[in-house]
């Protein structure tokens, strides 16, 4: 009897070792699936975050392509400061002078002058107008003001044209203007891309131009004349000389030294666009394109390279005269 009671319990605790070696081999096997499940889940919710982000950066990048004028804006509208030639009006006024540089005289106020084609009674809103290069040009009979950031070059242009009204302004923020009066003209020799922001300073000026009015902008030509990025170049094999670009899609924020030599130079910056861009900020803030010029320069060179250069300084413009209207 006691043997049979000893072999009983014997068996029951090899049966509840075996339950438990079951439940523990259970509990391990579940805890494995729940690992494997939970890093299945795991994985698939990367895999869809990593997919939403591709497709909103697809749609943020088709959407720039869409309007280029917005490309990248944020390059160059970062560090937004004053980007006025206050500090180097000395320099500027040096270089200008009293009938303005060489390209002045001999390529852009004549053409300005002819694109702009100003009646008696017409107004002309002068836009970066720096030491007044172009105040000298208008007529009596047309009213004019000129508008700068830098006050050393407005107290210049001041002296120069004492009959011409002046003001300070900076163009990329909201206007204030003392008179009501509309103007029938505007323009802008060689200062929109000195501006941080061309669609503020457009879209600022559009409410003080009258229905029709006409502006002229003059550019440094976009696609040939980049600061740091375009250069000559001579190709041996052709006997050609060529313009080298090295960028020109990125819009990009360009520090450009006033004297390069020295150790300290003033810094201006050149805010580049494209073609594309700039048309588009026109556009965008109610500009019809009427016309466009590409004025290269007259100069004639002289000496064994002078056919070289000659004939590339025909191929690649200089400057760009945009003629627009409000629409
Ligand atoms: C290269 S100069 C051209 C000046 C003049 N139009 C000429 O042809 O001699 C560029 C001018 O743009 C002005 N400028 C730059 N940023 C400006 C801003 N945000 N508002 C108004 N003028 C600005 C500068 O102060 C400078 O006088």
């Amino acid at each position: 009897m006691y043997q049979f009671i000893v072999i009983l319990v014997k068996k029951q605790q090899t049966l509840k070792t075996v339950r438990a070696r079951a439940l523990a081999r259970a509990l391990a096997l579940a805890r494995a699936r729940a690992r494997k499940f939970f890093r299945l889940t795991l994985i698939l919710f990367i895999k869809g975050l990593l997919q939403f982000k591709a497709m909103k950066n697809d749609k943020d990048s088709s959407r720039q392509n869409r309007d280029p004028s917005r490309q990248k804006q944020d390059s160059t509208r970062q560090n937004n400061k004053d980007t006025s030639w206050q500090k180097v009006g000395q320099w500027y006024d040096s270089i200008v002078g009293d009938q303005g540089s060489y390209y002045h005289q001999q390529i852009i106020l004549p053409h300005v002058m002819k694109l702009l084609d100003m009646q008696s009674g017409a107004s002309l809103l002068d836009l970066g107008c720096g030491q007044g290069v172009l105040a000298g040009r208008i007529p009596k009979d047309v009213g004019y003001l000129g508008l700068d950031a830098a006050k050393s070059l407005l107290a210049k242009a001041k002296a120069r044209h004492k009959g011409r009204s002046f003001q300070f302004a900076d163009l990329t923020k909201p206007l204030v203007l003392p008179s009501h009066r509309l103007f029938t003209h505007a323009c802008c020799i060689l200062a929109l891309q000195n501006m941080a922001e061309p669609d503020k300073v457009l879209a600022n000026i559009k409410p003080y131009l009258a229905p029709n009015a006409k502006l002229v902008l003059v550019l440094n030509h976009p696609c040939f004349r980049i600061p740091r990025q375009s250069s000559w170049g001579f190709d041996e094999a052709a006997k050609l000389q060529y313009r080298r670009v090295n960028s020109y899609m990125s819009p990009q924020k360009i520090p450009i030294f006033t004297n390069p030599g020295q150790e300290t130079s003033e810094t201006t910056y050149s805010f580049h666009h494209p073609l594309s861009a700039i048309f588009g900020f026109l556009k965008n803030s109610g500009f019809l394109v009427q016309g466009v010029e590409e004025w290269c320069s007259d100069k004639v060179s002289e000496g064994k390279a002078a056919r070289w250069e000659n004939r590339a300084r025909k191929e690649f413009p200089l400057f760009m005269g945009i003629t627009c209207v409000v629409s």
